[in-house]
């Protein structure tokens, strides 16, 4: 009597947390009483015993999820955030937007609000995420598992900060990589600070932030700005 079932060894490799990797399906059969016409040399006479036979062994393999953390004040979203969102996607499978509570910078608009916006913009976007967290930004990267921090690099001016949080960050926790993106030249000088600034002058900032986000800055600010 031929009696064969099979299992799955399943190997999982991973190098770091976020960092990607491979889920390894192996197929063996293991066959009791392997058929004489495929192993007859390995068959024992007596057919007792187990034989553990590749039979079939296909390696199918799925990859991990590479997340980046792109953390920020977000006070609130502007097109540069946008830019880097649009860039940093390309390269994972999932960019989660986080947002710091960061209170001592006062910010203009709530957490609340900040989130709202968010959602209704950039979360809009294919594989990408909005949270908020308190604490250290290496403890939130670790808590969702992300190999990577994103950063927008508008201009040598930002360098200095950016250099120093990013070796801290490595400090704090080398498995998180901090990585820069370039947002496109024209948002280069773009900053929610300037152009909250922009907005309370009554200026209009339709050309650098998401039309909600234009109107949101106009009933904060009570101003008549343009929202097109
Ligand atoms: O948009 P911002 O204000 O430049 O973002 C700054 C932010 C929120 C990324 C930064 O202040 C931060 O990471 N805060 C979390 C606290 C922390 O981890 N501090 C140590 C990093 S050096």
């Amino acid at each position: 009597m031929e009696r064969a079932f099979s299992i799955f060894v399943i190997s999982l490799s991973r190098r770091s947390p976020g960092e990607g990797g491979r889920i390894r399906v192996s197929f063996f059969v293991i066959s009791a009483f392997a058929c004489p016409a495929v192993v007859p040399r390995l068959r024992d006479e007596s057919g007792c015993f187990v034989i553990c036979f590749p039979f079939c062994a296909s390696c199918v393999t799925f990859p991990f999820m590479r997340r980046a953390i792109y953390p920020g004040s977000f006070d609130p979203i502007t097109n540069g955030h946008l830019d880097v969102i649009e860039r940093a996607r390309k390269l994972f499978d999932e960019v989660v937007v986080a947002v710091a509570h960061n209170d001592e910078k006062q910010p203009l608009f709530s957490l609340k609000d900040r989130l709202d916006l968010l959602r209704e913009t950039a979360g809009k976007i294919d594989n990408v995420r909005i949270a908020e967290f308190e604490g250290l930004l290496v403890e939130f990267a670790r808590k969702e598992e992300a190999g990577a921090v994103i950063r927008g690099l508008r201009a040598v001016s930002d360098f200095e900060f950016e250099f120093q949080m990013a070796l801290m960050n490595r400090k704090l926790d080398a498995a998180v990589e901090t990585i820069f993106l370039m947002p496109k030249e024209e948002y280069t000088y773009l900053s929610s600070r300037i152009v909250k600034e922009i907005a309370r002058l009554g200026g209009d900032v339709s050309a650098f932030v998401p039309v909600l986000v234009a109107r949101a800055l106009a009933i904060k600010l009570k101003k008549n700005i343009s929202t097109k």
